[in-house]
């Protein structure tokens, strides 16, 4: 299981999808709550933390060095927060198939590999400057799975080539997928959070 928060809907759980907030390298459960809140206002909040530690710092999986991946341990840490979604929906009421996940860094990786790996487990996603954490073979059914990519144009750490390369990966798998290129770095900013928002509020 994961360390979390839970945050209820303040609509009724019908109205609202669940947001699932997953943080960046040495993030924790709290950190994306005040997005979240922005991003939809009414909406449940789960905000799990990652289980791995590096040097302290929480993260949803292992890597080797910056960008080298531990594939097996994204797949591991994939399938836990699968269930994970799966456990919390039931002990919280949420519906499993209205959960949204929002990632930022590592966190919109695990989301990735989630989506790559699990197939149609998230009713959308937003990544927040993502890479591709990994090319599953086969490639799985995402068809009519909305996901929202925003990168950086100077992210000093996710190339241009690299957010391209992930958002084909998707769109090939059956994703629609929109692209949102910010003059930005790899921190997050006021853009992002306002691209999020019309993106959630627009329906997905
Ligand atoms: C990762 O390790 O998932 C990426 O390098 C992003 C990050 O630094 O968290």
């Amino acid at each position: 299981s994961f360390s979390h928060r839970f945050i209820s809907p303040s609509d009724l759980p019908a109205a609202t999808p669940t947001l699932l907030l997953l943080h960046g390298t040495g993030g924790n459960e709290h950190d994306l709550i005040p997005i979240g809140r922005e991003l939809m206002p009414h909406a449940a909040l789960l905000s799990p933390r990652g289980r791995v530690l590096e040097r302290g710092m929480p993260r949803f999986f292992r890597r080797f060095a910056e960008g080298v991946f531990d594939i097996d341990d994204i797949k591991r840490q994939a399938a836990a927060l699968n269930e994970f979604l799966d456990a919390a929906a039931t002990a919280y009421s949420f519906d499993r198939q209205r959960v949204i996940a929002v990632g930022y860094s590592n966190g919109a990786n695990i989301a990735a590999a989630l989506l790559l790996l699990h197939g149609a487990v998230l009713a959308g996603a937003v990544l927040l400057r993502p890479m591709t954490p990994l090319v599953p073979e086969p490639l799985p059914d995402l068809a009519g799975v909305p996901v929202l990519v925003v990168a950086g144009k100077y992210d000093g750490l996710v190339t241009t080539a690299e957010t391209e390369r992930l958002a084909g990966l998707l769109q090939t798998a059956g994703a629609t997928v929109t692209l949102a290129m910010l003059e930005q770095g790899h921190q997050l900013s006021q853009e992002d959070i306002r691209i999020a928002r019309e993106w959630l509020q627009a329906g997905h």
